[in-house]
């Protein structure tokens, strides 16, 4: 299971309590003293959170929270009707409580096993997702709702433990969704024998969603599941589902979402799979490179036949499709992700006048040869609609048509690491539309002025969506100016220059500075002073301005750049000076390089507030200083270089750590003036580095 869970969970912020105290119950309720009283005490142990949401995430909770969304219980009072109550939905009849919706709501705490949550006897819908339950258990009591739930929705609520079996008895449920509970170090779990009960016995069941729901088990190849079954969508993905997956799976036709991403699947997909009927949305994608294969007759079969499939995405499955000149596939496909699916030949005649397409993804698949196909245009054929195109790592090559600029609803283009040669179409900077584009590592050629009021800049600068640019290691010519670049481009994030034979220049006039950098990539650029404008640029993670011809010091206010700088490199200029010491929060710092200047005076101290470091390369400089033993403290290093400088003095050790140096993997400290031996002490600590040798 990867990282990508964090993308779903809120960070928590603290608010306040809100336990309010009955007196007594407005008998002219419509709602039952006995469902009120369950209601208050459910709410008793539980308290309001104020969640704040990163908006660069997403969250279905973020529309809410934006706009000043209260928590949800505020007006849980006594003095009201609980029919009048947020979030509760009460039978107009009877006024019996038959929906309780929290998602979102702000909720925190602990749910009591015996909660009286359940003791809403008409209770058809609960909805608690997007709230902080972290370390409760989904309690077993939920079984007593078995004669009237149909909608259960626990999503994201940091539940743990084991659902329990009793899970299986709600026998009416229409809709379960299980999914992304996690409290920080396990996901909820779920026993095979639990989740093949509710497949098989949950004859009404239409939405099942354990994504991230930990199974982790071999199922039997054989379930007893109807292909009537009403099931439209069964989400499987990250569930540590291993081994063949029952045939059965693929024969339920009322499926429209299938996804069994992120998994150890192996084996091959049975034809059924391209023979369900109202299937929209599929994910088989990666199990593993190559453990899934596909027919490539099945996989032909998936692409025309499926009249309602909208996106498709296999990822490192094999496919071994021999790619036809032309490609036939569903009008209905928006999407199609085969990314790494070992596919062959060249790239088909007609991949452009795919009318409905919108997202091709083909990188990875290395085996794929030839050029970049034209981009018909003839009034008779439809031109695609697409706004997304991967073809990183493809083995294309020859040159880059002109008509790529025809393509003008593209957002994403992605063309690294193939072998596109000639000169680079500057059409591609016509393309309005455009939010990243990348070329990194081709041998293209071609002259690009980027220069104050010049030709190009002018049509660059039109790009106002464009959030990154990566024109890395190619062979282009021309110069560049950074000010009238970032201050053109206000939504740039992203520019990466490295070795792509651009020459930067910087006239460091003071003029509005995009402050939005996170990535600047200008190693091996002539760049011969240090840019201002850095200074300014207070969300950088990377800066490499590497193999440059940097004269002078080191600005003293390198130490205030980022607050989330990863990865500083300023090797191979000829920078002198002494190394600044660091003011800013450099807590995410893993990376300082800068070997090969003329650098003078001491390792700066402050460096041991980096605590993630892990590679210091200070090596070919003129620092003159003792073993920096302190370094032993970082809890991260696996690389330090100190070699041909004027160190000096024995190497002692810190008396403050135990085990000094545990993860080092690279020791350099050749060519110094160091004396006596290195400390025992220290080789009985480099375990990491006994395990490389
Ligand atoms: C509230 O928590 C206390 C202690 O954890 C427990 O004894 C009590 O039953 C809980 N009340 C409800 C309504 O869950
Ligand atoms: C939650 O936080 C937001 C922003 O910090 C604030 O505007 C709002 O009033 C807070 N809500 C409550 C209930 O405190
Ligand atoms: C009881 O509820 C009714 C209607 O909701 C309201 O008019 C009345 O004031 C309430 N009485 C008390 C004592 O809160
Ligand atoms: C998460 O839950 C598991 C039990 O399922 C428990 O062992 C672990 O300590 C919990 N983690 C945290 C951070 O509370
Ligand atoms: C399956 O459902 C039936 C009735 O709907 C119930 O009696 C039985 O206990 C259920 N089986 C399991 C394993 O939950
Ligand atoms: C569960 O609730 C969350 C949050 O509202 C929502 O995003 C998700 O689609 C719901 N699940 C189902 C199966 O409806
Ligand atoms: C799933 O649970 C099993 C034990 O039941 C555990 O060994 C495994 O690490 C868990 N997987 C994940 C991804 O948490
Ligand atoms: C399969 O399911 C059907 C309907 O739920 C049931 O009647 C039958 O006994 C089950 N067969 C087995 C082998 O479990
Ligand atoms: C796919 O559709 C074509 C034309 O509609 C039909 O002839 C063919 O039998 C279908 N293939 C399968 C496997 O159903
Ligand atoms: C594309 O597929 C459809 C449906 O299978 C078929 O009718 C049509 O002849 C195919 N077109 C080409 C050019 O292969
Ligand atoms: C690519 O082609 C080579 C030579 O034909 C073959 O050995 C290799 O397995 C292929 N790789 C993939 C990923 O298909
Ligand atoms: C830039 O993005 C915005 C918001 O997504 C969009 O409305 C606008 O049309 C885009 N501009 C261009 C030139 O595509």
């Amino acid at each position: 299971m990867s990282n990508s869970i964090f993308l779903f969970f809120f960070s928590i912020f603290y608010i306040s309590s809100t336990s309010s105290s009955s007196t007594s119950i407005n008998t002219t309720h419509k709602c039952s003293v006995q469902q009120t009283l369950s209601l208050l005490q459910f709410k008793q142990n539980l308290s309001s959170i104020n969640s704040s949401i990163d908006d660069t995430y997403y969250s279905p909770c973020a529309d809410w929270l934006g706009s000043g969304y209260n928590p949800i219980m505020m007006n849980w009072k006594t003095s009201t009707d609980c029919c009048d109550w947020n979030g509760v939905t009460c039978d107009h009849s009877t006024g019996d409580v038959i929906s309780l919706d929290l998602s979102c709501g702000m909720v925190q705490g602990t749910i009591h096993p015996h909660t009286t949550l359940f003791h809403l006897p008409h209770l058809q819908r609960l909805n608690l997702a997007y709230n902080d339950f972290t370390n409760s258990q989904l309690p077993a009591d939920i079984g007593r709702l078995s004669k009237s739930l149909t909608h259960l929705n626990i999503s994201n609520c940091g539940f743990n433990g084991k659902v329990p079996t009793d899970i299986s008895h709600l026998h009416k449920l229409v809709s379960l969704d299980l999914s992304l509970n996690w409290n920080g170090t396990d996901f909820l779990k779920l026993e095979p024998h639990v989740f093949i009960n509710l497949l098989q016995n949950s004859t009404v069941m239409e939405q099942l969603s354990l994504e991230y729901v930990n199974i982790s088990s071999v199922l039997p190849t054989n379930l007893n599941i109807s292909s009537s079954s009403s099931l439209k969508l069964l989400n499987l993905g990250s569930t540590g589902l291993q081994g063949n997956l029952p045939h059965n799976i693929f024969s339920l036709q009322s499926l429209e979402t299938l996804d069994l991403s992120d998994n150890s699947l192996t084996g091959h997909i049975p034809s059924e799979i391209s023979l369900l009927p109202k299937m929209v949305t599929l994910d088989l994608s990666y199990n593993g490179m190559d453990n899934l294969l596909i027919q490539p007759h099945i996989f032909r079969t998936l692409l025309t036949n499926s009249t309602f499939l909208r996106d498709l995405w296999v990822g490192e499955v094999k496919i071994a499709l021999v790619l036809p000149t032309y490609l036939n596939i569903s009008s209905s496909l928006r999407s199609l992700r085969l990314p790494s699916t070992s596919l062959q030949g060249k790239l088909p005649d007609n991949i452009f006048n795919l009318e409905y397409l919108e997202v091709l993804d083909l990188s990875g698949n290395n085996n794929l040869s030839g050029p970049f196909p034209k981009v018909n245009t003839s009034s008779s054929i439809p031109l695609t609609s697409l706004k997304s195109l991967y073809l990183s790592d493809c083995g294309l090559n020859g040159s880059l048509p002109k008509s790529l600029g025809n393509l003008k609803y593209l957002e994403y283009l992605y063309l690294s690491n193939n072998k596109f040669q000639g000169n680079m179409p500057l059409e591609l900077f016509s393309l309005q539309s455009l939010k990243r584009l990348s070329l990194a590592n081709n041998q293209l050629t071609g002259q690009i002025d980027m220069l104050d009021n010049g030709p190009i800049l002018q049509t660059f600068q039109r790009l106002t969506n464009l959030t990154g640019l990566d024109l890395s290691y190619n062979n282009f010519r021309g110069d560049w100016e950074l000010d009238a670049l970032s201050s053109s481009l206000t939504n740039l994030e992203s520019l990466v220059l490295s070795y792509s034979g651009i020459s930067v220049t910087t006239s460091n006039a003071s003029r509005y500075v995009n402050l939005g950098f996170r990535v600047l990539s200008l190693a091996s650029c002539s760049l011969k002073v240090f840019p201002v404008s850095i200074r300014a640029m207070t969300h950088l993670e990377k800066l490499d301005m590497s193999n440059n011809d940097i004269q002078g010091h080191i600005p003293d206010w390198i130490g205030e750049i980022g607050n989330r700088l990863f990865v500083l490199n300023l090797a191979n200029n000829s920078l002198t000076g002494i190394i600044p010491n660091v003011y800013k929060d450099w807590s995410l710092l893993t990376g300082l390089i800068l070997n090969g200047n003329q650098l003078e005076g001491k390792v700066p101290t402050s460096l041991n507030k980096c605590q993630r470091l892990m590679v210091i390369d200070l090596g070919n400089n003129q620092l003159s200083d003792t073993f920096p033993s302190w370094l032993g403290d970082l809890p991260n290093l696996k690389v330090l270089v100190l070699r041909s400088n004027n160190f000096h003095g024995a190497i002692v050790t810190s008396s403050k750590v135990e085990f000094p140096f545990q993860h080092l993997q690279v020791l350099d400290l050749s060519d110094n003036g160091f004396v006596g031996q290195l400390p025992t002490k220290y080789f009985q600590n480099f375990n990491a580095m006994k395990n490389v040798l």
